[in-house]
């Protein structure tokens, strides 16, 4: 018999199905919402389940509600403290993602962010690899541009700004790829449809910088930290043309659901010669054991959830938890 599941809906913890809102919701009218996307991963070993970077995702938050006006009634220490709840009751023995939104909640016509309540709820769900095949993706420059700042922000994870990666993904799949890069309207590189891209170029890594229309990734963050600290390679972040993947000597995607997923065409152009690079191959095989739990150096990256507290990024006690 499968586990009752429950989500956390407008302050209170509920069965999943009767998490739901009115079709009035502001949100739901105007895409006024922000989210994030966790991971917790699976050891089998140690019988636990890890939220990789848990308070990084709220603090990103907190930064995608200031730009949208915004209220989030709980702190980050609550929030930290909230998912880790939710992840206890639902009790997943595998990869789990963990999707909170805060959004708009005003039964009304008009799109104004003001006088207009800010709710909060979030699920979890069970998540295998977000693409399949160990050889790399086939990959296009969509024809499709990334919103600018000063249309929807993209640093901010605004859900109305989903519709723009989903109008590249589609056209991506519909003809016959896996994925694509979408370039800012200056013509530079900005990133995938829900995922950042790095290069390599003659041992260097290379990423876009923040201020091209990118979401800014803690997986970006992480690959950046690790790639210095274990492999001994800085990484540089400055605009990329589009030529200049196609002569990269490797290539590959990265974000919470991606994790690192090597590119192995561009355009139809094979990068290098068409096989997984091996500085991408490291980097994803490191990343992947760091989120297990498997490099003691870097659980204070996780936040362990069964046999809470023993590591990882909650700290402060919570106050006024909502009522379960
Ligand atoms: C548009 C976009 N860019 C990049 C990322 C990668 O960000 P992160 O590494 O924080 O998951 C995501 C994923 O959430 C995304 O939606």
């Amino acid at each position: 018999m499968d586990k009752k599941q429950y989500a956390l809906f407008e302050g209170k913890f509920v069965p999943i199905e009767d998490a739901k809102i009115s079709i009035m919701t502001s949100a739901f009218l105007y895409g006024t919402a922000i989210f994030e996307g966790l991971r917790a991963y699976w050891n089998d070993k140690t019988q636990e389940v890890y939220i990789f970077r848990l308070r990084e995702h709220y603090e990103r938050m907190m930064d995608s509600s200031k730009i949208m006006h915004m209220q989030i009634k709980y702190s980050v220490d609550e929030l930290c403290k909230l998912t880790v709840e939710l992840v206890q009751r639902n009790k997943p023995t595998g990869d789990t993602y963990i999707r909170p939104t805060a959004y708009k909640a005003a039964p009304r016509i008009g799109p104004s962010l003001e006088n207009n309540p800010t709710e909060f709820c979030m699920f979890t769900v069970p998540f295998g690899d977000y693409f399949h095949g160990a050889d790399g993706l086939q990959v296009q420059i969509s024809s499709w541009r990334r919103v600018e700042d000063n249309a929807i922000p993209a640093r901010a994870k605004i859900v109305g700004a989903y519709a723009n990666t989903a109008l590249a993904k589609t056209d991506a799949l519909n003809a016959g790829f896996d994925e694509c890069i979408v370039l800012s309207e200056n013509g530079h590189v900005s990133e995938g449809s829900a995922m950042n891209v790095f290069m390599v170029k003659k041992g260097k890594l290379i990423t876009t910088p923040t201020t091209e229309n990118i979401l800014e990734g803690i997986t970006r963050g992480t690959i950046i930290e690790m790639a210095e600290s274990e492999l001994g390679l800085k990484t540089e972040c400055r605009p990329i043309d589009r030529s200049e993947l196609y002569c990269a000597d490797e290539m590959f995607f990265c974000g919470t659901g991606a994790q690192i997923a090597p590119i192995r065409s561009i355009d139809k152009r094979p990068v290098a010669d068409g096989k997984v690079g091996p500085i991408s191959a490291k980097i994803r095989d490191l990343y992947i054991s760091i989120c297990r739990g498997e490099v003691p150096k870097y659980h204070k990256w996780l936040t362990p959830c069964y046999n809470s507290g023993s590591f990882g990024s909650m700290s402060a006690k919570p106050s006024g938890t909502p009522r379960a």
